[in-house]
């Protein structure tokens, strides 16, 4: 009797541990946040192998490789039908040569190739979605060679979102390959909250639009621009950190929006330890866009080891000033200037007092003095003096402290 309690026993915790050992994300993955490009912002649904490996080609040739962006992503709209087992295919129009080939294709660059689907019966662009096809849908992806895949939230109805996202974490852990998992279901379930050991990022808001200060009304749903977007991070930074990131949206830098507001909005998702995912044409950028994108220093801050979300430190309204606590005692510090026109800012260090509660940092810059480097710019300053910079409109001056 003891002994059949006992071979119960061992039973149970067997079945358990193999139970703990899919319900898993690949933890490898994203210990800094992903860079990569996304077809969506500029090209929607217009999405072919021909345009993606230009893309890929791009990647390498305008430097944004040996920056650092590693994922080639194509969204919606590559799928074609399911076939009469249930796999799903690519659209033979559009990707005649199939999606093995075009992985081929990234991965001799160097590069990674990421894909798309949704928890739903359909994406939101209408194609075959994901439920019911999970475990399915993840073996066709890790035998193509995928290694990104965006899950999105579009036709999912009353299904629960925690678990439609953990059946998909397991049913690609389960497939082997690893593949970074990044929800996509826009905030409306607090992500942040139960996402941690699901996707290694997801997203904060609805979906991103080039502009400064706007929401862009669709009929029944918005898009928002940078401030907005950046607004609605508050109070999730404690959130984020190595493997697990709060994910502003797809970059618009290059899209429309002026070089100061460019450069403002890839600061910011450099400060919030967002993804950076571009999502401009990037076989036809300009020198200028190229520039803000490839941007090393700033990549720097949000490819930081110690993986800290930047928190706003100072408040004036439209003058706002963030801090990333970085390695070995180094700060990042972003004035934000939120207004339709520059500002001449003035700033004695001594007076200020840092205190972050959540990565347990502090600075009395009355007794410790630091090294400035305006990151953008070039000029260097000691904390010791009074800052006075000017703020342009709609813009950001970035600095980095290092110890005296
Ligand atoms: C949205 C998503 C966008 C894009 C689009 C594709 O739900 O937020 O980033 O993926 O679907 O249809």
């Amino acid at each position: 009797m003891r002994k059949q309690l006992l071979l119960g026993l061992g039973l149970v915790s067997a079945l358990l541990v193999s139970v703990q050992a899919s319900a898993q994300k690949f933890e490898q993955l994203a210990k800094t946040p992903q860079m990569g490009w996304n077809s969506w912002n500029t090209f929607g649904c217009n999405v072919d192998e021909k345009m993606i490996r230009a893309m890929a080609d791009a990647m390498v040739t305008s430097g944004m490789k040996a920056a650092g962006y590693e994922y080639i992503n194509i969204d919606d709209c590559w799928h074609g039908e399911r076939d009469k087992n249930g796999f799903i295919q690519a659209d033979k129009k559009h990707f005649p040569s199939g999606m093995k080939a075009l992985a081929d294709y990234v991965h001799a660059k160097g590069l990674k190739l990421g894909i798309y689907s949704d928890a739903g019966n359909t994406t939101c662009a209408g194609r075959p979605g994901s439920r019911g096809h999970e475990y399915q849908d993840a073996l066709t992806y890790a035998s193509w060679g995928i290694d990104y895949v965006k899950y999105d939230w579009c036709d999912t109805q009353d299904i629960n979102p925690k678990s439609a996202y953990a059946t998909m974490r397991d049913a690609i852990h389960k497939a082997g390959r690893p593949m970074l998992f990044s929800i996509c279901e826009w905030g409306d379930n607090q992500p942040w909250e139960w996402a941690q050991d699901v996707g290694h990022s997801w997203r904060t808001t609805g979906d991103i639009y080039p502009c400064w200060n706007c929401e862009h009304n669709h009929g029944s749903w918005s898009s928002f621009g940078v401030l907005p977007i950046l607004d609605k991070q508050a109070g999730l930074r404690k959130y984020a950190g190595p493997g697990h990131w709060n994910d502003m949206d797809m970059m618009e830098v290059g899209n429309g929006m002026t070089e100061e507001e460019d450069r403002a909005h890839f600061s910011l998702w450099a400060f919030m330890a967002s993804p950076l995912i571009a999502g401009n044409d990037l076989r036809n950028m300009s020198d200028t866009t190229r520039a803000i994108l490839t941007h090393k220093e700033t990549i720097a801050i949000n490819q930081d080891k110690l993986g800290i979300q930047a928190m706003k430190w100072i408040d004036e309204g439209d003058l706002e000033i963030y801090i990333k606590p970085l390695e070995k005692g180094h700060y990042a510090v972003l004035f934000l200037n939120r207004a339709d026109d520059a500002m001449d800012y003035r700033f004695d260090w001594s007076f200020h007092y840092m205190k972050d509660d959540i990565s347990k940092h502090e600075i009395f810059f009355d007794k410790q003095a630091f090294n400035w480097r305006n990151i953008w710019n070039g000029e260097t300053g000691s904390t010791k003096e009074v800052l006075n910079i000017k703020v342009p409109a709609h813009g950001v001056v970035v600095l980095r402290l290092s110890p005296r």
